[in-house]
């Protein structure tokens, strides 16, 4: 059984206003459960709510996370970018790269996606690295070596001491937003051929790697996925943005995960 503490990270996409993330902390943190302190959490606000969010958060165990972050730093001429050093300015604990959307409709590369793990690596903060192929893909039958080749162009670029400090989420594209998440089947077999990429490369420290699942997770089916043994939490979209469902969800996550129950 896994000893990994469990993650559960709510990635708010264009949604929230600063008045509504700071409602949104405070409600969140009143449906708590005691038992929350056996589990990370975080949410993951427009960058326009990330100062208001940390200081809402100030005192409790949310984690504040960034959507995205400038390949480039740590300052410069890159109109509309915000570097990883701004976002540890304000508070940020990490940041969210290499998400589908980001790579589908702003067209992120592999190399770019490793640029920007890189620049959040450098700056502490931790990054929640997202791998997931298309349902062309898989139907074509090539999902777990579009895993491997977007988890090598990572892979490639850390150091030793790197690979500590990085979280892996696997979201298949074809989960995001559908409500058709992933069989736990497709799910654990993908977490599965990560941790073992991991591990050809790295050794032991895939035993510490956290692997988040992504592609409509809710409260109702959160179990379903932390109670698999290479599934180390969730990365959720719509099911996060309600203060008391997220909520619910961490309570669904601890119910199941080895990790939180100490064994
Ligand atoms: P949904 O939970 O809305 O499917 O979104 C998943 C996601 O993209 C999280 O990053």
């Amino acid at each position: 059984m896994s000893s990994r503490r469990p993650f559960i990270v709510g990635n708010w996409k264009m949604h929230k206003t600063v008045a509504e993330t700071v409602g949104y902390v405070a409600e969140f943190a009143s449906h708590l459960p005691s038992s929350s302190s056996g589990c990370d959490m975080a949410i993951a606000p427009p960058f326009t709510a990330l100062s208001s969010a940390v200081a809402a958060a100030h005192g409790t165990t949310l984690q504040v996370f960034a959507q995205n972050v400038a390949a480039e730093g740590p300052s410069g001429a890159f109109t509309g970018e915000v570097s990883a050093a701004m976002l540890k300015e304000v508070g940020c604990q990490g940041v969210i790269v290499g998400h589908s959307e980001r790579r589908r409709y702003y067209g992120e590369t592999d190399a770019v996606v490793a640029m920007k793990t890189r620049r959040a690596l450098d700056a502490q903060l931790l990054p929640i690295v997202c791998l997931g192929e298309t349902l062309a893909e898989r139907e074509s039958g090539a999902a777990l070596e579009v895993i491997a080749r977007q988890l090598r162009a990572i892979t490639d670029t850390l150091t030793d001491a790197d690979v500590h400090r990085i979280v892996i989420a696997y979201e298949p594209v074809w989960a995001i937003g559908t409500g058709q998440a992933a069989t736990p089947d497709i799910a654990q077999q993908m977490h599965r051929h990560i941790r073992a990429i991991w591990e050809a490369t790295f050794g032991a420290s895939a035993d510490t790697l956290r692997i988040l699942y992504g592609g409509s997770v809710t409260a109702d089916n959160i179990a379903e996925f932390t109670a698999l043994s290479d599934v180390d939490g969730a990365l959720v979209g719509g099911a996060s943005l309600s203060p008391s469902g997220f909520a619910n969800l961490v309570r669904g996550a601890l119910a199941t995960s080895p990790a939180s129950q100490g064994v």
